[in-house]
């Protein structure tokens, strides 16, 4: 064990932060840390939004009533992001450059470039002693993210991570374990899928019922199938698509 991995490790949400900022060197290093990420041929296809003024915060926790997208030591935006791009390519290119960046796999890219640079981002905080949250909830309303920030063509949000000096300590969530997730050279049977998920929800069941706060009877199965059994949400393949991704 190292503390690199102790870090990876110990990773649990904090939907709690102290009222202090991130101090300025500690965020150019994450800022730094996410920068460093492996990307898709070269292409870094992503930006980040640090977003500091206050009224936007209160707009953006609005969209999902969660406090902790406001009250943080610091929120990122992550985007997917072909406007640079499409800005240095004379006009002939622009056209096929149009085209291409259109297409599922440049979608692809561009979303998982970005997610690589946050996750990144996210174990340089942990490992600095800060606490992340990922806030996918900014979805319910990316007509409204794309307007407060003004993005161009060709610029998605995808998701922000809250970040900033941890005021709770969360029980580590139980996760999927190792051959639930991690198959050698082919893929299991359901027989053997339904055995491990039925262990596990032994297991989530009892981290919800044992847990120090917002104790409940839950499990993984039921929670999951509630949460993919819900109406999605009906407006983000068109705001893709208008934005100029996976439209070919
Ligand atoms: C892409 C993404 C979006 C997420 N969006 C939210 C969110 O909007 N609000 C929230 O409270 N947690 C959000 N989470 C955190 C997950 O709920 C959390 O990672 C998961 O329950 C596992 O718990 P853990 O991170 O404590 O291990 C998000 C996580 C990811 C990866």
């Amino acid at each position: 064990m190292n503390e690199t991995l102790t870090t990876i490790l110990e990773h649990r949400s904090i939907r709690k932060f102290k009222d202090m900022p991130i101090e300025a060197d500690q965020l150019d290093l994450i800022i730094d840390a996410a920068r460093s990420a492996s990307t898709s041929s070269y292409l870094m296809a992503y930006s980040m939004i640090g977003v500091t003024d206050p009224k936007k915060k209160e707009q953006l926790a609005a969209i999902s009533n969660q406090p902790y997208i406001k009250d943080n030591g610091h929120f990122v935006l992550f985007l997917a992001d072909y406007h640079r791009h499409m800005v240095t390519a004379s006009r002939e290119e622009k056209q096929v450059i149009a085209t291409n960046v259109q297409s599922t796999e440049y979608f692809m890219i561009a979303t998982v470039d970005a997610t690589i640079a946050a996750q990144n981002m996210a174990l340089a905080a942990e490992s600095l002693g800060l606490g992340i949250c990922y806030i996918g909830s900014i979805k319910r309303d990316m007509d409204l993210v794309n307007q407060l920030f003004d993005l161009p063509e060709h610029v998605i949000p995808l998701f922000g991570l809250a970040i900033g000096h941890p005021d709770e300590r969360q029980e580590i969530k139980p996760k999927l374990p190792k051959r639930a997730v991690y198959f050698e050279n082919s893929y299991p049977s359901d027989e053997e899928q339904f055995t491990y998920l039925q262990q596990f929800d032994s297991e989530t069941e009892a981290y919800y019922q044992s847990r120090s706060t917002n104790t409940r009877s839950d499990r993984w199965t039921q929670q999951v199938i509630q949460n993919l059994h819900n109406k999605r949400n009906d407006r983000l393949t068109p705001f893709v698509k208008e934005k100029k991704f996976n439209n070919r």
